[in-house]
């Protein structure tokens, strides 16, 4: 299947996010980025306004927490239609309940790892998850550079991924685009997320689907 390709909202119009989704039609899945400028040093919105975009999105919503005490808020985010929710294990003192939660409530179960998070404590629990989120910068910011070290968990996940048949989805989040998109495919992942690159095109369609090939020549030419 072909890779996915989901553009970041953080970099859309805050004040026109109806208006915005309508450019982004290609795109796989919408992520949607939740801060509380507490477990990263940015504030973006909370549940009211990701109630509000699940009512009028064209696309299913792919939700990233990036808050502290998610055991506390993740699940009312799978109960208001939330497609995917993503918490990080950094943020969390149960992942395992919570993942089971967010299944039960509808959702897929989505778990992050911050750059300096190893990816070993979590392969073992990874099959109670939906996706993996490998973070390729330090969350809070769009706009900044991939973290190549960050790759290896990447090679790492999907040899477990594969050879435990796992359907987990691996996605990266983080300085992805035009220039670097394929190498990361060839590492593994299958998900992608993608802000500025998307946003600061003209045409945002025919940029995701660049992004998509690019991808898809990657999966071709895997080197995990
Ligand atoms: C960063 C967010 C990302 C961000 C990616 O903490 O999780 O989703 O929007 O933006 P780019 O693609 O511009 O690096
Ligand atoms: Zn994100």
């Amino acid at each position: 299947m072909s890779a996915r390709i989901n553009p970041s909202i953080l970099s859309a119009d805050f004040v026109n996010f109806e208006r915005d989704f309508k450019t982004i039609e290609h795109a796989d899945y919408i992520h949607v980025d939740v801060m509380d400028n507490h477990f990263v040093p940015n504030l973006t919105f909370g549940l009211p306004m990701v109630q509000r975009m699940q009512a009028v999105t064209p696309k299913p919503l792919d939700v990233h927490l990036m808050i502290s005490n998610v055991d506390r808020w993740a699940t009312g985010y799978a109960e208001a239609g939330a497609f995917s929710v993503t918490f990080h294990a950094e943020a969390s003192d149960n992942p395992v309940a919570l993942a089971r939660s967010l299944r039960a409530a509808g959702a897929r179960a989505g778990i992050a790892l911050k750059p300096g998070t190893a990816l070993d404590g979590y392969l073992e629990i990874l099959h109670e998850f939906d996706q993996l989120l490998v973070m390729t910068v330090e969350p809070g910011f769009g706009g900044q550079a991939l973290i190549e070290h960050t790759l290896e968990k990447v090679v790492s996940a999907r040899r477990k991924i594969d050879a435990d048949n796992l359907k987990v989805w691996l996605q990266v989040d983080g300085g992805i685009d035009e220039t670097n998109i394929e190498a990361v495919a060839a590492k593994g992942a299958d998900t992608f997320v993608a802000g500025s690159a998307v946003f600061k095109a003209t045409d945002r369609n025919l940029q995701i689907d660049k992004l998509r090939d690019l991808a898809d020549l990657g999966h071709k030419h895997a080197n995990h």
